[in-house]
């Protein structure tokens, strides 16, 4: 990503989002009328019914009226790896509640900026995708993230911050809009991003406490295991009939926007190199000192602390991602050897991915409760 110039700052609040020259391009993508007026695949006719059956009103279903206080955590303080770290425990009360209000923003903002990547691919497959059953289905995927996008807006704004976009979820998107096929669109957003959507709003869910924040994630949640099961149920017979080269070009494409993903979160160099800019902001706004901070984690990793997720939450990256891209055929022999170099695991087990996909998307009992 380019600087962004001042001009193309945009003022939020007390805090800033930022405009680049690259956030405007074109894309070489084959638009595709169909005149065969019906349903390709029944799963996607199925979706499609669904989908219309699921639409919900945020104005209606969610209560805006209820007041968010950053200052009161937004996470509960048990589901916070941070709590368990000597470090985080040696600060102040009020800066470790100044620390998990703007954390928490940070990744608010990470949702609000990916739905609208999510907003702009699914609106790219209802015009480039030949089925006209997909074209319909990914019409009302357009609508949902239209919702999403509303809504995440409205609770950024609501506690009065808004973070900028990580530059590697921005490239992962960039990369996915950028494409030249419909299919690699759907792996970009439909099998990539929204499994990582998926599990972090799962894990968002399992660990707030504002409950408007509980029932926005809730049904958010529910139309994002439609999307996911989009990725699958229309794609998974394409892959199947699609002539062996074409479908190494798929896996391949795969393969680098996941890794997009993996060298941003997991491969070398330091904590503090790998830290993400706005994650920095959110240092600086506490007034916690990046260097003390990186050393107290280090240290927390060496103890071995920083490594388990807690009880009911998700690892996007193994339970979701991996599992949907193997079960299309995307690991193929050539491209297992890359995932393996890269120190990506490739897990096939699918049984927390079909279960958010089954229409009850929390990985465990519960999720009832915020209906
Ligand atoms: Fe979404
Ligand atoms: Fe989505």
């Amino acid at each position: 990503m380019s600087t962004p110039s001042n001009e193309n700052v945009v003022e939020k609040g007390d805090w800033k989002v930022t405009m680049n020259p690259d956030d405007i391009y074109k894309n070489p993508m084959d638009i595709a009328w169909s005149f065969a007026y019906e349903f390709g695949e029944d799963k996607v006719e199925d979706l499609y019914k669904r989908a219309k059956q699921n639409q919900w009103d945020s104005d209606e279903l969610l209560p805006w009226d209820h007041e968010v206080d950053p200052s009161n955590p937004l996470i509960a303080d048990r589901s916070s790896v941070y709590h368990k770290i000597p470090f985080f425990q040696k600060l102040s009360k009020s800066q470790q509640e100044t620390f998990t209000a703007h954390s928490t923003a940070q990744l608010l903002s990470q949702f609000l900026h990916g739905e609208q990547g999510a907003l702009m691919t699914a609106a790219c497959v209802t015009h480039s995708v030949p089925d006209a059953g997909a074209k319909l289905y990914a019409a009302t995927q357009t609508m949902d993230e239209a919702r999403h996008v509303e809504v995440y807006a409205k609770y950024c704004d609501k506690i009065a911050m808004t973070y900028p976009m990580s530059p590697w979820l921005k490239a992962l998107i960039d990369a996915t809009l950028q494409s030249d096929r419909h299919e690699k669109v759907m792996i970009g957003m439909n099998m990539i991003v929204e499994s990582l959507a998926l599990g972090a709003f799962n894990n968002m869910y399992r660990t707030t406490n504002c409950p408007l924040l509980k029932k926005l994630t809730f049904n958010v949640m529910r139309d994002e295991s439609r999307h996911v099961s989009f990725g699958h149920v229309y794609l998974g017979p394409v892959f199947a009939k699609m002539h062996e080269d074409d479908r190494e070009e798929m896996a391949q494409f795969a393969f680098d926007a996941v890794n997009v993903l993996a060298s941003a979160q997991m491969q070398g160099g330091s904590l503090a190199s790998r830290a993400d800019p706005g994650f920095l902001m959110v240092l600086d706004n506490c007034g916690i000192d990046q260097d003390d901070f990186f050393k107290g984690m280090e240290e927390a990793e060496e103890m071995g602390i920083a490594q388990a997720l807690p009880p009911g939450q998700i690892h996007a990256l193994e339970d979701l991602m991996m599992p949907a891209i193997a079960r299309v055929g995307l690991v193929t022999e050539r491209t297992r050897p890359l995932y393996e170099e890269a120190g990506i695991p490739i897990s096939d087990d699918l049984s927390v991915l079909e279960a958010m996909e089954g229409g009850n998307p929390a990985a465990e009992t519960g999720a009832a409760a915020a209906e």
